[in-house]
C-alpha cells in the first residue's frame, strides 16, 4: 500500500447544470440533491486516495448560504483533508454559476467523513495525507479537533478524550 498522498491526489472536480428535474417551487436547487452531488465528489476524492470502496460515516453541519437558481451551473471542487486509520475527512466547496450574466458565487461548503472498506467489508488502513499549500496545512491542522468534534456528537468519544477540544476551550476561557 502507498504509505503517503498529496491533498492535490484526491482533488476531484464536478460540474452540474440545475434541470427543472432539481429544483424545488421556487426554482431553486433543492438541498437534498445539493447533497447527493456533495456525497458523490466527495466519495470520489475519498477513492482516489485510498484506492477502495468507500462508505459516508458522517456529515458535518451543511448549510445554504445562497440559492442556486434553475439553469445555472453548480461546480462541485472536493478534496481529502487528513487521513485517519481508516477515514479520511473531505472538504466540500460549492459555487453556483450564472454563465450569461458573467456572475459566480460560493454557495456552501462542508465536511464529509468517508471509511474505507476492505474486500470483507471492514475498515481498511488508508494512507497518511502530506499537505502542500498554507490552506492544506491549515486544514490538516485543524482536522483533528473537527473529527473529535463529531465523534464525540456520534457519542464515538467520552468528551474528557477530546483533548484538542479541550485545548481550545482552556485557551479561550483561561480562567476555567
Ligand atoms: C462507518 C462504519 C464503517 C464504521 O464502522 P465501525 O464498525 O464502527 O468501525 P470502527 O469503529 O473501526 O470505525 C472505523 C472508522 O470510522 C470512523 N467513524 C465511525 N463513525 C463515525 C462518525 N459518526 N463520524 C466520523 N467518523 C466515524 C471511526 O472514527 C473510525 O475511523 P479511524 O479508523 O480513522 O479511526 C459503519 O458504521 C458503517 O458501515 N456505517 C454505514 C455506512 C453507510 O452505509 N453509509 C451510507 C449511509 S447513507
Amino acid at each position: 500500500m502507498v504509505l503517503q498522498k498529496f491533498v492535490k491526489d484526491s482533488l476531484t472536480t464536478m460540474t452540474e447544470l440545475v434541470l427543472p428535474n432539481d429544483t424545488n417551487t421556487l426554482n431553486n436547487l433543492m438541498g437534498g440533491k445539493m447533497m447527493h452531488w456533495m456525497d458523490i465528489v466527495s466519495a470520489i476524492a475519498a477513492q482516489k486516495h485510498s484506492n477502495r470502496i468507500v462508505v459516508t460515516a458522517s456529515v458535518d453541519n451543511v448549510s445554504f448560504a445562497q440559492p442556486i437558481k434553475l439553469g445555472n451551473v453548480v461546480t462541485l471542487r472536493a478534496q481529502v483533508t487528513r487521513a485517519f486509520t481508516s477515514s479520511m475527512e473531505v472538504f466540500i466547496e460549492v459555487w453556483g454559476e450564472d454563465i450569461p450574466a458573467g456572475q459566480r458565487y460560493i454557495s456552501n461548503k462542508a465536511f464529509f467523513t468517508f471509511v474505507a472498506m476492505d474486500q470483507n467489508g471492514k475498515p481498511a488502513h488508508v494512507p497518511e495525507v502530506v499537505p502542500e499549500t498554507e490552506e492544506e496545512k491549515a486544514l490538516y491542522a485543524s482536522a483533528l479537533r473537527r473529527r473529535q468534534l463529531r465523534l464525540v456528537l456520534a457519542g464515538r468519544m467520552k468528551p474528557h478524550d477530546a483533548s484538542e477540544l479541550k485545548a481550545l476551550f482552556e485557551l479561550e476561557n483561561p480562567e476555567v
